[in-house]
């Protein structure tokens, strides 16, 4: 029993450090290459979950392996928390992408957005002009909406009309339909005359120029936070058995954890070492 659980902790945390090395790697390279707002962005937490890996699996493969009962403790300490920490994650962001949908609009194949449909604290996030220059950043890398232009150069009205948008390209990529500018194509459209009085103050933020196209509209917000909800089924997925793996890993832990202790104690009471 003492092999196979401290054993098994030792490979678990081998493994878990061969992982981190190149997580950190790639964080350094980011780093060291980063041009972009967005690739800046995530730099930090790349480089922070290398180095958090490599330091907890460090911990778990000497505290199992060379029996030191305080490193194994500090791991199963990390663990536990991590457990905790991922559940209540888990939990909460599932409330907070609970509410809010695209609105269906009739004659449209797409839906738009509108970023008082979702949920107070999702908002509150992306309205940070701090948070929301590097998420904007992102959106322009990922080219969303030059592929659209791309994609919808030889459209006439009618057809464009008819093009199913993801939520970022809706939100993103042209102006709300209420603001009723002229289309000319997906990314290029006559605006009214200036001085035009607006119910959706997007439509003054609307610009043909192909970096800021509604890149700063509560429409693209709102696209995004449409997105983080529906990929969120699959990150549960992912949390849930994550979770169930950190659990193992947990109590086989616990059982090396308990084994370094009986064998201190077994060499302590031998009569005649
Ligand atoms: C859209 O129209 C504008 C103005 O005519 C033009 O400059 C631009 O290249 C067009 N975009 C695409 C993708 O065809």
């Amino acid at each position: 029993m003492f092999r196979l659980s401290n054993n098994l902790v030792g490979i678990l945390n081998f493994v878990t450090f061969l992982l981190s090395v190149p997580i950190l790697g790639a964080g350094i390279w980011l780093a060291n290459r980063a041009s972009t707002d967005c690739e800046k962005f995530l730099e930090k937490p790349v480089i922070a979950l290398g180095v958090f890996l490599m330091v907890v699996s460090l911990a778990g493969l000497l505290g199992a392996c060379c029996g030191i009962s305080w490193l194994l403790w500090l791991y199963l300490l990390v663990m536990f928390l991590l457990i905790v920490l991922l559940f209540c994650f888990t939990i909460f962001a599932f409330v907070v992408t609970n509410k809010g949908a695209g609105r269906v609009l009739s004659d449209r194949g797409y839906k738009e957005y509108r970023l008082g449909d979702y949920s107070n604290w999702l908002q509150k996030r992306v309205n940070s002009t701090k948070n929301w220059n590097k998420i904007r950043s992102c959106i322009i890398d990922s080219k969303v909406c030059s592929n659209l232009a791309d994609d919808t150069a030889n459209d006439s009205l009618d057809q464009f009309l008819a093009e199913h948008l993801s939520s970022l390209q809706s939100g993103c990529c042209k102006p709300s339909d209420d603001c009723g500018f002229t289309y000319v194509n997906a990314t290029t459209w006559t605006t009214l005359p200036a001085g035009t009085v607006y119910n959706n103050p997007d439509c003054t933020l609307w610009s043909n120029d192909k970096n800021q196209l509604c890149y700063n509209c509560q429409s693209c917000k709102a696209g995004l936070l449409d997105n983080i909800k529906s990929d969120w089924k699959k990150v549960a997925v992912v949390n849930i058995i994550f979770l169930v793996f950190l659990i193992i890993v947990y109590s086989v832990g616990c059982c090396a954890f308990r084994n370094n202790r009986e064998d201190r104690a077994f060499w302590k009471s031998r009569p005649y070492p």
